[in-house]
């Protein structure tokens, strides 16, 4: 039987060596670094969406790969740049490249690596797919900016949250799914189908990268915990806080405003925050917003890919890494 894993697992392999191709005309000096990321893994989830989402609406042939690179190389440069504004030092089960290598060359590394998605975007020659990408990159980048700018807060709303997720991460998927819509030339109508459920997509998956961050290490390739530190107030952290005696929380909110939890109190809270099942509750929080990805999906062309579109929900509701 064909499924959702099984495709993704086909494609990756494919995907992969065309993201190598375009490596290879990577400047040098910057080349390494980005290869650190680019090649250490990675589900390749942003790909498989613009694939099927291009399929769907027609389209077929081998160029196809080269268009699904395109956000692959976005979501490295954001992961390289990610883990230099988040202090992070481990990404994909390797040392993070700010580490490795140094910040200001991680940081050229990712912007070398969006330069080189808007050229490869631009060699389409149609206008409305740079749009498209562009567009994706900087709601990203300011996803990013807004939860910085609340890091280390434990006041803000389940709307500040939902709106620093939706640009982080949601947009991007978001635009994976319409690249490959209108690289397909499908309908307006058809292309705001397919980048609703993408947004909505992104946002739970998202949620669900929040639960995970309690996981071990050994299994998501990050730092558990990391959020504590990090001073996000996610879901999982949200129902923590809720539920910490009143003597207790005084201590929690101020290392959370500090950053200062020592590796001993991230791996305490991280296993509290399991064994109360919070992790699951936030899960479920992103359930919510499956639901409404598959709404989306109604009325869109019934073919192999809406399948898979149905499939990647459960895989991003229920996925371990
Ligand atoms: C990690 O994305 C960053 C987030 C947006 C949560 P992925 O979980 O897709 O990372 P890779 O590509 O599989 O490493
Ligand atoms: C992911 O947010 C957003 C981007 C990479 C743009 P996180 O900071 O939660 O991602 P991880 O957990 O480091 O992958
Ligand atoms: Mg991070
Ligand atoms: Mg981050
Ligand atoms: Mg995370």
């Amino acid at each position: 039987m064909i499924t959702f894993m099984s495709v993704l697992k086909y494609e990756q392999a494919k995907v992969n060596a065309a993201l190598e191709k375009e490596l290879a005309s990577m400047p040098g000096p910057l080349r390494e670094i980005a290869a650190h990321v680019l090649l250490a893994g990675g589900k390749r989830l942003r790909p498989l969406m613009t694939l099927a989402s291009a399929r769907l609406f027609g389209a077929e042939g081998p160029e196809l790969y080269g268009l699904a690179v395109i956000p692959e190389m976005i979501h490295v440069a954001t992961l390289l740049h990610d883990d230099v504004l988040d202090g992070a030092d481990s990404r994909r089960g390797r040392q993070a490249a700010h580490l490795r290598y140094d910040v200001p060359r991680a940081i050229l590394a990712g912007d070398a690596l969006l330069a080189a998605a808007s050229h490869k975007t631009a060699s389409f020659g149609r206008p409305e797919l740079l749009a498209c990408v562009s567009e994706s990159v900087l709601m990203t980048a300011s996803g990013e900016a807004h939860e910085i700018a609340l890091q280390h807060s434990l006041t803000h709303s389940m709307g500040e949250y939902l709106d620093i997720v939706s640009g982080k991460t949601g947009w991007l998927i978001k635009g994976s799914c319409r690249l490959g819509a209108l690289y397909a030339g499908a309908s307006q109508e058809q292309v705001e189908a397919i980048s609703e459920y993408g947004l909505n997509l992104g946002i739970a998956f998202q949620m669900v990268d929040d639960a995970l961050d309690f996981a071990d290490e050994a299994v998501t390739g990050k730092p558990t915990g990391g959020d504590l530190t990090e001073g996000k107030f996610t879901p999982p952290i949200m129902k923590y806080l809720d539920f910490l005696p009143r003597c207790d929380r005084e201590a929690f909110c101020a290392k959370f405003r500090e950053g200062s939890f020592t590796p001993e109190d991230r791996a305490r809270v991280s296993s509290d925050i399991r064994r109360l099942g919070f992790d699951a509750e936030a899960r479920a929080l992103a359930g919510e917003y499956l639901d409404r990805a598959e709404r989306s999906l109604e009325g869109l062309p019934q073919r192999f890919e809406q399948k898979l579109f149905r499939e990647a929900l459960d895989f991003v509701r229920n996925r371990r890494s």
